[in-house]
């Protein structure tokens, strides 16, 4: 498949995994679409453009990824509307990112025609694996990792670039509890917190699972250095309506700059809602609770896309939060932005990209 500026050199699968599909079970992240896209830089540059059946790749065991951990990914969605045409939310919000993400991690920026040319032959090769249906979509995974064989510290010189998609449900199936984590840290001032680096996800599993223990879902991250100020919550960016005011974690070196956290900003602030993107204290959050006025708490992430949070635990007490109701702001940004990503209103805002 030949572009205006590059060719893809596309091999079929022999036979589509589509028919045993079941759209009414999607576990998140477990089944795999058809094709994948992959290139290879060397040599200061791509090549080998290329989409071919997903299956497994085979890499030296002194791969420089599995050691050091050069290792960047996105996560996307695409969704269907009732004509078949597949919608891609935010694409190149995701390409900027995974070149700020690349450039924090010593790798090259993958130009921005490799990858929505890529990532458009791949969905419609694979268009079948959009679900067209409301509260699934299709995620796109575009990641890129070291292919150096050598394990001596310096950049790899070689790095791979692929996207696989899967047809996903819904992450959380069930309102989040978190806990307010006061002694793990996700980032460090100076770190690689707004890079999305493999390293970031490894070292956050441990707190998450001992919070687990104690019946949370995730937890609440706060800064490295004081653990006072509130970053983000598991693997998503977190928001509180608290006295009508919005009020989110400003974006710094150790916080993930998201997608759908801006997407929301916008839409808040085009309803005219008030929204405050600044340091958010534990004090503050805690009193509140206290007081009963947090309104409403939502962790917010291309996967969770909007996560209505139902309680936060802090040094032991769990306070609960109030239900969510069909009138809340939680609701109504997820009806705003579904009707978005599904084409029931204009794209006014220029966000979606048509396959
Ligand atoms: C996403 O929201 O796309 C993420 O990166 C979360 C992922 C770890 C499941």
């Amino acid at each position: 498949m030949t572009t205006d500026t590059l060719t893809i050199d596309i091999r079929k699968t022999a036979e589509s995994r589509l028919p045993q599909l079941d759209m009414n079970n999607l576990p998140f992240g477990k089944v795999f679409s058809d094709h994948m896209f992959s290139a290879d830089y060397e040599s200061g540059q791509w090549k080998n453009l290329q989409i071919v059946p997903y299956a497994p790749l085979t890499f030296s065991p002194s791969n420089m990824a599995i050691h050091y951990g050069q290792s960047i990914f996105e996560g996307m969605k695409a969704y269907k509307n009732f004509k078949n045409d597949i919608l891609v939310f935010r694409a190149e919000q995701n390409w900027e990112r995974l070149n700020k993400s690349a450039h924090r991690m010593c790798m090259p920026a993958i130009p921005e025609d490799i990858f929505m040319e890529g990532l458009r032959e791949l969905l419609s090769l694979d268009r079948g694996w959009t679900p067209a249906k409301d509260g699934c979509a299709l995620y796109i995974r575009p990641f890129m990792f070291a292919t150096d064989e050598f394990i001596g510290m310096r950049p790899s010189e070689t790095y791979k670039f692929m996207i696989f998609t899967c047809p996903v449900g819904k992450y959380y199936s069930e309102p989040v509890k978190l806990k307010i984590e006061t002694h793990f840290s996700r980032a460090a001032q100076g770190g690689t917190g707004s890079a999305k680096c493999a390293g970031n996800y490894a070292a956050s599993m441990y707190p998450a699972k001992m919070a687990q223990l104690e019946g949370y879902n995730q937890v609440i991250w706060t800064d490295g250095s004081e653990h006072k100020y509130v970053e983000e919550a598991g693997t998503m960016n977190l928001m509180f309506l608290i006295n009508n005011v919005l009020i989110t974690a400003a974006t710094s070196d150790s916080i993930l700059d998201g997608v759908t956290r801006k997407s929301v900003l916008t839409l808040a602030k085009e309803w005219n809602i008030k929204v405050e993107e600044r340091k958010v204290t534990v004090t503050e959050i805690v009193e509140a609770l206290k007081k009963g006025e947090v309104q409403e708490a939502f962790g917010v992430g291309t996967a969770a896309t909007v996560a209505p949070v139902s309680n936060i635990g802090f040094e032991g007490t769990d306070y609960k939060l109030p239900e969510i109701k069909s009138d809340s702001l939680t609701n109504r940004i997820l009806i705003a932005l579904d009707d978005i990503k599904y084409d029931r209103v204009p794209d006014t805002r220029n966000w979606i990209t048509r396959i």
